[in-house]
């Protein structure tokens, strides 16, 4: 597959609802097609961050393509006050968050994300920090069987790092396909088709890369950047992600985490803090596009709104 096919676009673009004169931040640019949409629904100015330098280096030419209103920066969305900062912006009207991987990362089998396609064991987005490779490697058995568990609800956690680390000891796994095939010789597959490999290869890519921080980092920030009326859009692909977010912004928005007898649908904090939820449920994308693209069959889309300076917003 060539490109990235940005998930939930209309959508997002619905709830960002991008003005003329607005400076927005995407958080999360890939292949720049949220970051294309905006440009083109508005006379605004976009930053648009990622990781990833390939990402930014590809985004050379849709800045050219409109002069003065896109900045690329290289970097952590955790870090965005700070880099956001360093070229002068202390305001937004949006921020945008599409977590997780894009296909180009996927789909390159040198950045070692994929254990479809044989590669170095690395997982890393940007350029620095420990690979894949130095974690199997290195992290002593027992929390290697932790963050499978915790950060892939792999149950045969125990075994596989068992494994891994017997394997090691022969050698240090260097490859995706030498560590798929650990694996998969000790998950065995089941119906539903899924490779066993799946959820440790994503447990060591939210590891690697500390994608939980990130996100954790990413919102507080963007709350603080926000102004009245100003909107936070995120898009997240598996239920780790989309818990931090649904908690976020439900504190955020002053609703109780667990919805009380006298209150079932929370409206006695709404707003109390300053920020509306704009989503009370998160959104899923069309039937269309989920069969359009699989990628995007586990995508939530959760926005919320700061509230104006008089407390109500258009
Ligand atoms: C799902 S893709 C985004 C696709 C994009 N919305 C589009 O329409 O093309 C995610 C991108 O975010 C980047 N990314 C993920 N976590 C990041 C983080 N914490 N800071 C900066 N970039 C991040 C990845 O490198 C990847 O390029």
């Amino acid at each position: 597959m060539s490109g990235h096919a940005p998930v939930m676009l209309g959508e997002v673009l619905e709830q960002l609802a991008p003005r003329d004169g607005g400076v927005y931040l995407d958080g999360t640019f890939g292949g720049g097609g949220y970051a294309s949409a905006i440009l083109g629904a508005a006379a605004c100015t976009l930053y648009a961050i990622d990781r990833d330098r390939e990402a930014i280096a590809r985004g050379a030419a849709l800045a050219a393509r409109h002069p003065g209103r896109l900045r690329l920066i290289e970097g952590g969305f955790g870090d965005m006050m700070a880099l956001l900062r360093e070229v002068g912006v202390e305001r937004l009207d949006g921020v945008v968050l599409d977590l997780g991987v894009s296909s180009f990362q996927l789909d390159d089998a040198a950045r070692g994300f994929s254990f479809r396609a044989d590669g170095p064991l690395d997982m890393r987005m940007g350029q620095h920090g420990p690979t894949a490779a130095d974690l199997v490697n290195g992290l002593p058995e027992k929390e290697l069987a932790d963050t499978l568990f915790e950060l892939g609800e792999e149950r045969r956690s125990r075994a596989i790092a068992r494994a891994i680390v017997a394997e090691r000891a022969v050698s240090p796994i260097m490859t995706t396909s030498r560590l798929a095939g650990i694996i998969r010789a000790i998950v065995p597959p089941d119906r539903s088709g899924i490779d066993p490999a799946t959820r440790s290869f994503q447990a060591l890519r939210i590891r690697v890369n500390d994608e939980l921080g990130e996100i954790e980092r990413g919102l507080a920030r963007a709350a603080e950047l926000l102004g009245p009326g100003g909107r936070l859009v995120v898009v997240a692909f598996h239920s780790l992600e989309d818990r931090l977010v649904k908690r976020f912004m439900a504190e955020a928005a002053g609703r109780a985490p667990a919805p009380s007898r006298h209150d079932p649908a929370g409206l006695l904090g709404r707003g109390a803090a300053g920020w509306r939820l704009l989503t009370a449920r998160p959104l899923r994308p069309s039937p269309a596009e989920e069969h359009a693209n699989p990628r995007a069959r586990s995508a939530r889309l959760r926005a919320m709104e700061r509230l104006g300076a008089e407390g109500a917003t258009a």
